[in-house]
Order: structure tokens, then C-alpha cells, then sequence
């Protein structure tokens, strides 16, 4: 399985994908990474793994569509059977996410539908609710609104301020996201009409980190 990630920022989920293949739990091959911001971590962490990173500044296309339209033919060229956005924080436009419908996922630290877009430790603290967690979804044109295939839950725990929170919930967003990119290189993931297969039965709710969901031993 080909991938192509796309991360704006630090990179740890990126890292967490490369540990796994690196140690044998993934069979998949990250074929490039993409950014926004020349700065991102994320791409310092590919070329340590000596994967093709490059960035695009937004800034230097006359509109978001030119920028999109640059960004999606450099990762048609790399061929991927699946884009991974792992803490991409623009918006995508919408003829790219429909023509990679079913082929195109995201992490999104919450159990969705709750809070979904910014801040949402602040927003699950907030709300004062007792469990939160991480979610990877498909990419739709609705921002975090695409059906759910898997999820971590963690505590909210007395005391907990955004960043232990974003911390607890981070260390859980690393094995989802493997454990789910795992179904994926098995060929068990499908986007339906109807909402997310898993091996060829739809899903009636997301599947569990540590219930449904296996855990890549490491
Ligand atoms: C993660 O919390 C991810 O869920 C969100 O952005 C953050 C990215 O972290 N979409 P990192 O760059 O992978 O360390």
C-alpha cells in the first residue's frame, strides 16, 4: 500500500506510520510527503526516513483552487493507494476530496461527530464530558463530517487542562491510526454509499482501539 501523507505541523502521527513500517507492523510504504508549511516538522521526519517531502506555500497561487489543483497533481504523480492527512490543517477543496473519495482519510482529535474543527480539547473540557478521544474518518466536503471508520477513547480526568488532555488523547492517536491503516493494507476498508465496509459488512458504529480494533503489536 502506497501512501502519501499530508502534515502541517509537527509530524508525530507521520512518525508513529513510519515506526510501524520500519518495525514490521505496517505493510505499506510512505511515498511522499506534503505540506503547507515549509517549517513542519513532519517534513524533517520524512527526509530523516529518506521519503521525498516537499512543501507548497499557499501564498504563492493566486487562488486556494490553483493551490489545491498544484498540491493534488504532485501527489497524483506519486501514485498513492490512499492519502493520509495527518494533521493537515487547510481545508480541501471539493474536486479533489470527490475524486479521491473512499481514498482519502484524516485524524481528528475527538470521537466525532463531537467537536469537530479547532481546539477540541478546549471544547470537550468545556462541555465538561467524561470520555474524549481521537476519530479517523474519510475525507467528505463536509469538514470532519465523513463517516467515522475508527476511534480511541481516553479519560477526562480531574485537573486535566487542553494540553494533558491533547497529550493523553495524542498517545491513542498514534496506535488508531496504525491499527486502521492496517485494515487498510489488508484490503478491508470500503467507502459504500451507505457509509464505512469492513469486510464487506457495513459498520454500524466506529469501530474501538483496544475492543473491535486490534492494537499492531509492537
Ligand atoms: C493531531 O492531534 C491530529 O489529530 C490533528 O492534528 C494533530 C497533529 O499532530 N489533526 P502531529 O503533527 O501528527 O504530531
Amino acid at each position: 500500500m502506497r501512501l502519501a501523507v499530508l502534515a502541517s505541523g509537527r509530524g508525530s502521527n507521520l512518525q508513529a506510520i513510519l515506526d510501524a513500517i520500519a518495525q514490521g507492523r505496517l505493510e505499506a510504504r510512505v511515498a511522499a510527503v506534503f505540506s503547507d508549511r515549509a517549517k513542519a516538522g513532519a517534513l524533517e521526519r520524512a527526509r530523516a526516513a529518506r521519503i521525498p517531502a516537499e512543501s507548497l506555500k499557499p501564498g504563492d497561487f493566486p487562488t486556494r483552487e490553483a493551490f489545491d489543483e498544484s498540491l493534488f497533481s504532485r501527489i497524483a504523480a506519486v501514485h498513492p493507494d490512499l492519502i493520509v492527512c495527518a494533521g493537515y490543517m487547510r481545508l480541501l477543496g471539493a474536486p479533489q476530496v470527490e475524486a479521491w473519495a473512499g481514498r482519502m482519510i484524516n485524524i481528528h482529535p475527538s470521537l466525532l461527530p463531537a467537536f469537530k474543527g479547532l481546539r477540541t480539547h478546549e471544547q470537550a473540557l468545556a462541555a465538561g464530558v467524561a470520555v474524549h478521544g481521537a476519530s479517523v474518518h474519510f475525507v467528505t466536503c463536509e469538514l470532519d463530517g465523513g463517516p467515522v471508520i475508527a476511534q480511541a477513547s481516553v479519560p477526562v480526568l480531574p485537573g486535566d487542562d487542553a494540553t494533558a488532555l491533547a497529550a493523553r488523547v495524542l498517545e491513542r492517536e498514534h496506535p488508531l491510526l496504525v491499527a486502521t491503516l492496517r485494515l487498510f493494507a489488508q484490503g478491508r476498508v470500503a467507502l459504500g454509499a451507505d457509509g464505512v465496509h469492513v469486510d464487506g459488512r457495513r459498520l454500524q458504529a466506529p469501530l474501538q482501539l483496544g475492543g473491535d480494533l486490534r492494537e499492531a503489536a509492537a
